[in-house]
């Protein structure tokens, strides 16, 4: 019988394969599905199979990423507890959606991940796989009373009694999540949030906005129905015009967050994310949003992304309400093509205009003449009835005050 590990090539990952043949003869097969993470996936082969697997998949679904997980929260906007991104949280259902269609080539009956029993990652991967595959068994060694290692040393000590011998580190580092979107940092001095995060020695994609070049640098985007297509005038597919705004919002110090969230399982954490192509992105997409959207679609847009928002956190991307709610999101994307413009300086997004030929802004309307839509003595009678209630409750309270 098989099983499919998702396979990092990192030291977790790697003790998880003679440990899954030792405490439960399967065949491993690796899978690494790749979103994007920009490192070295040369060797990664050779490492699966010196550590006892029969096989490696190395599955690339970056674009897969962009166009069905990345751009239905970007046209949303969700944003979990205010600031964070999501930027692991979205990548895991497409990641178990990848495993599960492995398994189901390899006719494994199993598909096993190195999440710990702690964090959020867990839940996304099993609910993911267990709304595609309810069949499939899922094995998280981490949480497996079979699995006695406690530490990157056991780990080493446990590869080499299996005779695998790798260049290991035993230096502890950040905890770190790495994809197209975003990469998140925990751990170390973090774990204190009394602690300024050490900058210099964290950022990853970026410098911090005091190292930003001292010159403001001018962006213009190009969306279509809310999908972006252009950066500076050069089309390009969504998950290149990412990279193209990780390098421009890396460069400018743009989207490096630092947050105590809450996780699922109860307890608080702390994380600094980067995200700066996707922070460009979203801000971007807003900019655009602000001139074609009405009021009241807007309004309720933002309970929707806050919805989803929470959805993703908790990994409930193949349900329902994800559905409907991603559905609902989708309809109010269809004026959103326009151009927006703006410089980037120091950790700033600055707005430097917007154009749309969908635009509900209208310049005599806004200004203060009066004209044929509008009338200024309408208000009159509008703000009579608007205020009633204010009115009547303000009244009843004058009154009772007398007596
Ligand atoms: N706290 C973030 C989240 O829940 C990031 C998790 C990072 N995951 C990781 N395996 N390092 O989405
Ligand atoms: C983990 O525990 O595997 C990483 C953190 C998280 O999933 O929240």
């Amino acid at each position: 019988e098989k099983v499919i590990l998702a396979y990092s090539g990192g030291l977790d990952t790697t003790a998880i394969i003679p440990w899954l043949k030792e405490n439960y003869d399967y065949d491993v097969v690796c899978c690494c599905v790749d979103c994007g993470q920009g490192n070295e996936l040369d060797g990664l082969e050779e490492r699966a199979k010196y550590s006892g697997a029969a096989k490696l998949y190395i599955e690339d679904i970056t674009d897969e990423f962009c166009d069905d997980y990345i751009i239905p929260c970007v046209q949303a906007g969700a944003v979990y507890e205010n600031k964070y991104l999501l930027g692991t949280s979205m990548a895991r259902p497409g990641i178990a959606k990848k495993l599960v269609e492995i398994a189901r080539k390899e006719g494994a009956v199993a598909i096993c991940h190195g999440a710990t029993g702690k964090g959020n990652d867990q839940i996304r991967f099993e609910l993911s796989i267990k709304a595609l595959a309810p069949d499939i068994k899922i094995i998280a060694p981490w949480r497996d009373s079979k699995w006695k290692l406690q530490s990157r040393e056991d780990e080493i000590e446990y590869c080499k009694q299996h005779g695998i011998d790798l260049p290991f580190g035993t230096d502890q580092s950040y905890s770190r999540d790495r994809n197209l979107w975003h990469i998140s940092h925990e751990g170390l001095e973090l774990e204190d949030p009394a602690n300024e995060p050490n900058y210099d020695h964290l950022l990853v994609l970026g410098v911090s906005p005091e190292k930003a070049p001292d010159e403001p640098e001018y962006v213009t985007m190009t969306f279509e129905k809310g999908v972006p297509t252009s950066v500076n005038g050069k089309k390009m597919k969504v998950s290149d015009i990412i990279r193209e705004l990780n390098r421009l919002g890396g460069k400018h110090g743009i989207g490096i967050i630092d947050i105590v969230e809450n996780r699922v399982v109860g307890m608080k954490s702390r994380g600094v994310y980067e995200t700066p192509g996707g922070t460009i992105l979203m801000e971007a997409h807003k900019q655009l949003e602000e001139l074609v959207l009405d009021r009241a679609t807007m309004e309720t847009k933002k309970d929707m992304g806050n919805k989803l928002s929470q959805i993703v956190y908790e990994g409930k991307w193949f349900t329902p309400l994800c559905e409907a709610v991603c559905a609902f999101v989708k309809s109010t994307q269809e004026y959103v093509t326009g151009e927006v413009k703006f410089k980037l300086y120091k950790g700033n997004i600055i707005k430097a205009g917007t154009t749309s030929p969908y635009s509900l802004y209208s310049e005599s309307l806004a200004s203060f003449t009066t004209g044929e839509l509008y009338d200024h003595h309408d208000a009159d009678g509008f703000i009579t009835l608007f205020g009633l209630p204010l009115k009547v409750r303000a009244m009843k309270m004058l009154e009772l005050e007398k007596n």
